[in-house]
């Protein structure tokens, strides 16, 4: 941590993609409430997840991080905490068995609540207002009152986190993870797929060697890790003021943690190097992440690499690439090598979705499934060349069946999009298309591995 790093010397900075405030008692007020709250995360698990990084950056392991684009009040339900994490250790299981490495599994949710956008307003009819930042800033409601920055939107974000860690928790630890309910996945998008049966056939394997563990007195009963998991937490570190006030000293060990998620991750659009997003992260000892995307240079990088992981520790940075199929074939061979001459240890993951939403005919924001999977295979593909560990992916993605990015087995049509179109921003995965992608990503997984590329 550099000499003259406090939780609030990014205040220094220019700091991009922040509310306005009018009121900023009101926001004194309640970032003083914030900074005596409950941590939500402790340092110890957030030095665990890095140490699990180690092992994806040693090509030891893979790492799953996913959830929904922006968390928001309203759909904040059990069931949908549920469904998002079922599908989550699904996928993990899939790619487990794909890749014969273990999956480290990694939300964005508990905390993922507030969005940058492209524009500071939104114009709708000859209307103009601020543009919705996401549920931690504002209302999405087009009227005056919602999109004004309410600060006690940040002790709602930071009430809802709490009790989704509470069941996240719970369901880790307390037998919903269970490796023998976790496989009883939902092949529904099987049917009417050309893939059907290798999917078919992969999770009978599975059930297989399942029962084979079970044969050999392997159980759920006297072996913990087939009863339970770790699953931990991110989001992106956008609001600063609320990062700040979840930020303290780890009383165990010294140094700063924000615990606000074990990991944190800087925006592609607020990356800047002298900004105020890099110079907080800079200093906290959390794992961390940022994105990496189509403009991003070989020099810059490495600067970038220098600000957040100045002693190159393992596991410490994460750098999630999103430019699109066509951006990781042309750009991302030349800043894997410049990384690997100038010996830098980071984990390479891919963001398939940020680069490729599209507007559809019928007007709303969409990505497409061949699109998100052709990317993760240029990923693939672009590492196998350069004989780099393709570390992980990152997906938006929930647990329900819901109609916003077109394709995948289910076929879902432009046409369809408004059918259960839920989003509060970014197109998601359904829990369908999701499991589908593990699937295909474990196919791609073994193969390499059957022919020693892993
Ligand atoms: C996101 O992850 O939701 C996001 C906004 O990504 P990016 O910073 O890559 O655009
Ligand atoms: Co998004």
């Amino acid at each position: 941590m550099s000499a003259n790093w406090t939780p609030n010397s990014w205040r220094n900075k220019k700091a991009l993609q922040m509310p306005e405030y009018p009121d900023l008692a009101a926001l004194k007020d309640v970032e003083d409430r914030l900074s005596v709250v409950p941590p939500l995360v402790f340092a110890g698990e957030a030095r665990n997840l890095k140490a699990k990084l180690a092992d994806v950056a040693a090509g030891k392991a893979f790492l799953l991080q996913g959830g929904d684009c922006a968390e928001s009040f309203q759909e904040f339900h059990p069931d949908n905490i549920r469904d998002t994490f079922r599908v989550l250790l699904q996928m993990a299981v899939v790619l487990t068995f794909g890749a014969s490495l273990p999956v480290v599994k990694v939300g964005r949710m508990a905390g993922q609540f507030a969005k940058p956008r492209s524009a500071n307003d939104e114009t709708i009819d000859g209307v103009t207002l601020p543009a919705y930042r996401g549920d931690m800033v504002n209302g999405m409601a087009f009227t005056p009152e919602k999109r004004i920055p309410n600060p006690e939107r940040l002790m709602q974000a930071y009430n809802q986190s709490a009790s989704t860690l509470n069941l996240l928790r719970a369901f880790a630890q307390g037998g919903f993870a269970d490796l023998h309910k976790v496989q009883r996945w939902n092949l529904d998008f099987v049917k009417d797929n050309p893939l059907g049966e290798r999917y078919r056939d992969m999770a009978t394997r599975l059930q297989e060697s399942l029962d084979f563990m079970e044969a050999c007195g392997l159980t759920s009963n006297n072996v913990k890790a087939m009863r339970e998991t770790s699953f931990f937490t991110s989001h992106e570190a956008l609001l600063l003021n609320y990062e700040e006030s979840m930020t303290r000293v780890d009383s165990v060990r010294g140094g700063w943690y924000d615990t606000s998620a074990h990991m944190l991750w800087i925006g592609d659009r607020t990356r800047q190097l002298d900004g105020a997003h890099i110079e907080f992260l800079k200093g906290v000892d959390n794992p961390v992440g940022c994105k990496v995307g189509p403009t991003m240079e070989a020099d810059e990088l490495i600067q970038l690499i220098d600000a957040l992981s100045p002693d190159n520790e393992a596991g410490r940075l994460t750098l999630i690439v999103r430019m699109g199929p066509d951006g990781v074939k042309d750009k991302l061979p030349g800043l894997i090598r410049r990384v690997q001459s100038e010996g830098r240890n980071v984990v390479w993951s891919c963001d398939p979705m940020h680069a490729n939403t599209v507007k559809s005919d019928t007007g709303y924001k969409t990505r497409h499934f061949d699109q998100i999977l052709a990317e993760v295979l240029a990923f693939f593909q672009v590492h196998k060349g350069e004989g780099t560990h393709a570390g992980g992916v990152h997906f938006e993605m929930t647990g329900k069946d819901v109609t916003e990015c077109v394709g995948g087995g289910q076929k879902i049509k432009e046409t369809d999009l408004s059918a259960r179109y839920h989003t509060h921003c970014d197109p998601r995965l359904n829990a369908t298309q999701a499991l589908e992608l593990a699937f295909l990503l474990a196919e791609k997984l073994k193969e390499d591995r059957q022919r020693g590329n892993i």
